[in-house]
Formats: C-alpha cells, structure tokens, sequence
C-alpha cells in the first residue's frame, strides 16, 4: 500500500483557479485522486483547468463560487457527495491578499473585505466539511494560514490578522474533530510564486517588480521562493494516509525563512 496514494481519494479544493490551490488540483488528478472538486470565485482558470483534463473529466467537477457564500458552499459539498460519494479531504485555500497599507492609513472597507475573505469564507468551508467528515467518521483538512500567522510584516494589518485567524480556527477544530476521525491541519506557506504577490512587488519595485522579487529571495535561506507546486505537495502529504497520526499542526513550508536570523 502506497501511502502518499491520492487513488483512492474524493478532494476539495478552494482557490482552484490559480497558484497553489491550481496546483492541488492539478497534482490531485495526476495522483488518480478519483474526484477533485475544484472551487474558485474566478471562472477563467477553472475553464483553464478543465481544458487541461479532458481526459480526467470524470473525476473533475469545477464550481464557480465565492465561498463567502454560505449557502453556496454547503451545496457546492453536497453536490460533490452526491457526484463522487464522499469527502476524504479539503485543501481550505481560497484567500486574497493585503493591501499593503500602514496601520493608521488602513481603511476599515479593506479591513472588513479581507476578514470576509479569509476568515469568514474559511470557516463555512470548514464547518460545513467538518459536518459531512463527522458523519462518515473519517477525513482530512488543510487550511491555509501564512508564516504571516507567527511572523510579523509593516502594512499587512488586516492580511495577517486573518492569517493568525485561520490557525486559531484550525486548532480548535483539530481538538474537536479528533473525536471523531478527522484530522485539522494549517499550511503555512512562506513566499510563494503565484500572482498574489504581484502587486507586493510591483509596490515595492514599480519599474522592476522582478528586482523585488530577487532582492526578497536573497533573504530566504533556501534563496527562491516556493513554487506553487511545493506548497500543493506539502497540503498533500498532509491529507494523505501517510499523515495518519498529524493534526492540529502548523506546517511552515517556507524555505527556512522564519528560523533566519541573519
Ligand atoms: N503566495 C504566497 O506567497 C502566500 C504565502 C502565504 C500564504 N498564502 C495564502 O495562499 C492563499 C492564496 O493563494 P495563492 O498564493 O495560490 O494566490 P492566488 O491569488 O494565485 O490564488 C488564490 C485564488 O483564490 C481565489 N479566491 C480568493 N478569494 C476567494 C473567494 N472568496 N471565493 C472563491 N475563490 C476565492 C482567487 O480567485 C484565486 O484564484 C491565500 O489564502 C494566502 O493567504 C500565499
């Protein structure tokens, strides 16, 4: 028995559209996961992702949906059990970015857009897939928080409050969920390479938002940032039966970046 194996699997994924929840999907029908239920608020890249697996059409079903839609997400569950039977994981990842104001400069609009976002949209994904896992009795969540959860940054007040949100949300449902089967887990990437951090560095570096790019890498121990790739591995391994025994963790995946000290 292989126990990385996604062949036996029915996945969630939120955020499909793009970076790391595009490459969970994308790396779960390569890995045979026999239904990938890919959610995203933009239509193209699900489009996208469809084109790219004609042939795994079966086993793909894209769902247009702002997970701040409550509604819209407990039906978005209940239409992936009713196509593929079950729920044996959720990569909870859907999210948005800050924008990148000081504190005292921070319009409460932004504030509110981003805590709708990145808290409010999680936790009804996390919910109402808890209520299906605790009624079969077994499964596994990741929810994306950020080394911005443990680890602070100037003018992302509202980003990283939301972040720090998401491990706090993790944890509590970890010790509940115990009781019943499921595993919670958080994924907390470093820098990644995924249009989120476009506008970051087009802030920092407007002429050449690549110099930014470089000049951030030089501080990274491992000296580039994560490709989204990585990130989906990482969220696998964590769903997968080889993380039997892992829940309630926070799993930095960020190159080494938040032990560095000089
Ligand atoms: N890229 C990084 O460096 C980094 C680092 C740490 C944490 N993160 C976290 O990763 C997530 C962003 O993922 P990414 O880096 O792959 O970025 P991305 O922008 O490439 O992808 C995010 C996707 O989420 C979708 N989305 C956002 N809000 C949504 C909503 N309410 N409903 C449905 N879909 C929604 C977007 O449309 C987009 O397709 C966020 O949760 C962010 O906090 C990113």
């Amino acid at each position: 028995m292989d126990l990385y194996d996604m062949n036996n699997k029915v996945l969630v994924v939120t955020g499909a559209a793009s970076g790391m929840g595009r490459a969970f999907a994308s790396l779960s029908i390569k890995l045979g996961a026999v239904g990938v239920t890919a959610v995203d608020k933009e239509k193209k890249g699900l489009d996208e992702l469809d084109a790219n697996f004609q042939d795994a059409k079966d086993r793909l079903m894209t769902v247009h949906l702002n997970v701040c839609d409550e509604n819209g997400v407990i039906k978005m569950l209940q239409d992936t059990v009713k196509r593929f039977g079950r729920i044996d994981g959720c990569f909870n990842h859907a999210g948005i970015g800050s924008c990148m104001a000081e504190t005292i400069d921070m319009p409460t609009e932004e504030f509110r857009k981003v805590i709708e976002n990145n808290v409010l949209g999680p936790f009804y994904v996390l919910k109402h897939t808890l209520r299906i896992m605790k009624a079969q009795g077994y499964g596994a969540i990741v929810n994306t928080a950020s080394l911005l959860s443990v680890r602070g940054m100037a003018k992302t007040l509202e980003y990283s409050t939301s972040r720090g949100a998401v491990l706090a949300m993790s944890r509590c449902a970890a010790l509940e969920a115990a009781a019943y089967g499921v595993r919670v887990n958080s994924l907390l990437p470093g820098l990644t390479d995924t249009p989120i951090n476009d506008e970051t560095h087009k802030g920092l570096s407007p002429s050449n938002p690549k110099a930014a790019m470089d000049a951030i890498s030089a501080n990274i121990p491992i000296g580039r940032y994560a490709t989204a790739e990585e990130q989906a591995q990482a969220a696998l391994f964590l769903i997968s039966d080889a993380a039997s025994y892992v829940s309630g963790l926070d799993m930095l995946v960020d190159g080494g970046l938040s032990i560095h000290c000089m």
